[in-house]
């Protein structure tokens, strides 16, 4: 027998995680020159990187060859006091995929189940496939999270229900007082994982204080990251919120040196970075509104988005991705997230939207 088939079977079942193409990948495949491609496919900040976490970075690469502080004391005394949470309710992630991964590992083993819902982000089937977890798939309600319908799958050998608010790659959005009505009446031995990538999309009007619910539920976990406003996305660095206990657990499974040191340095001067995280959110709302109208315009229906990215529908959708990535623009087509007739575009610079814009007006006209 081969050493692979020695691999669980519910391992060798797992479908590998889709990235957005990248731009080097596109440039080889069509002969297009880099600086000719736009990305808008893995909902990244098109500013790039903030100014202040730019030179802390600089300044950092001196200590390049000592390993990371593993404990994360700097980053996580400053999300601390951003937070006004105690640092023991602080676990830092190599992007919060990793703080994903970590729920899972302590939570899901074989004979349990993890919750989650139809169009979720990939992340949450893989991390519960790993752990030969069954996964309880429940039916999206217009494209976003049906809590009722979630709390009603619920069984006796769930132990983590996943929800990103608002949610990838729909960008559909749950009120912060329902996503507490679930929390409050979800079993205390069930792990609640609310994964906020794109809280801070939110407008004023619909934000709401998470990060209070984690006095009153033992059983709250919240995850944020560093790779969307706050332009990291290329270091990995996300941090996750919990009760002591459960964090305790997580840095039991969590890799000791797993958040690297330019990224440590980094999430921490970009947090004091307010002027760069009110800059990328005006940007984003004013291409939203831009992207919403043209495709609009173009009798293409778009998901209401709370996020940096909007969701539209278009038929032959595989067809346009192709036509879209020949003129240089990769988006993101959505067959792998059970939508077919979907492709997701993030919202860049005007200049990008703009050029994504004339390139969806030519795929759609070569029919
Ligand atoms: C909903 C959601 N959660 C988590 C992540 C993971 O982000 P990272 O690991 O870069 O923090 C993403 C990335 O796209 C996402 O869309």
């Amino acid at each position: 027998m081969d050493l692979c088939e020695q691999s669980p079977s519910y391992v060798r079942a797992i479908a590998p995680y889709q990235p957005g193409k990248p731009i080097s990948e596109l440039a080889r495949e069509m002969g297009l020159k880099e600086k000719k491609i736009i990305k808008l496919a893995s909902n990244e900040n098109p500013l790039g990187v903030s100014p202040k976490a730019k030179s802390a970075i600089k300044k950092a690469i001196a200590e390049l060859g000592r390993y990371p502080d593993g404990n994360a004391f700097e980053l996580r005394a400053a999300l601390a006091k951003r937070y006004q949470v105690p640092e023991d309710c602080i676990v830092v992630g190599n992007g919060s995929n990793d703080l994903l991964e970590m729920a899972a590992a302590v939570f899901l083993s074989p004979g349990c189940s993890a919750v989650y819902s139809q169009h979720c982000f990939a992340v949450y089937p893989l991390a519960t496939q790993a752990r030969g977890a069954r996964s309880i798939v429940v039916p999206a309600k217009h494209y976003g999270h049906d809590l009722e319908a979630m709390l009603a799958a619920i069984a006796p050998d769930t132990r983590v229900v996943f929800i990103a608010n608002p949610n990838n790659p729909t960008g559909t959005f749950v009120p912060g007082a329902e996503l507490e009505a679930f929390i409050e009446r979800a079993p205390r031995e069930v792990a609640v994982v609310v994964d906020e990538a794109y809280t801070d999309y939110l407008p004023r009007e619909l934000r709401y204080d998470s990060v209070s619910w984690l006095k009153k539920y033992p059983n709250f976990i919240l995850t944020r990251t560093f790779s969307k406003i706050y332009g990291l996305a290329g270091l990995r660095v996300g941090f996750g919120l919990m009760q002591p206990g459960v964090a305790e657990l997580l840095n039991r499974v969590r890799q000791p040196f797993n958040v690297n040191s330019l990224a440590l340095a980094a999430a921490a001067a970009a947090l004091e970075d307010r002027k760069f995280v009110a800059k990328s959110t005006r940007m984003n709302r004013a291409g939203m509104v831009k992207l919403e109208r043209a495709l609009k315009t173009l009798g293409l229906e778009t998901l209401p988005s709370c996020a940096n990215f909007v969701t539209f529908r278009v038929s032959r959708a595989g067809t346009v991705y192709g036509r879209l990535l020949r003129q240089g623009v990769i988006v993101r087509p959505l067959a792998g997230y059970d939508m077919p007739d979907h492709l997701r575009v993030t919202v860049g610079t005007p200049k990008e939207n703009q050029t994504f814009l004339k390139a969806l007006r030519a795929a759609l006209d070569d029919d």
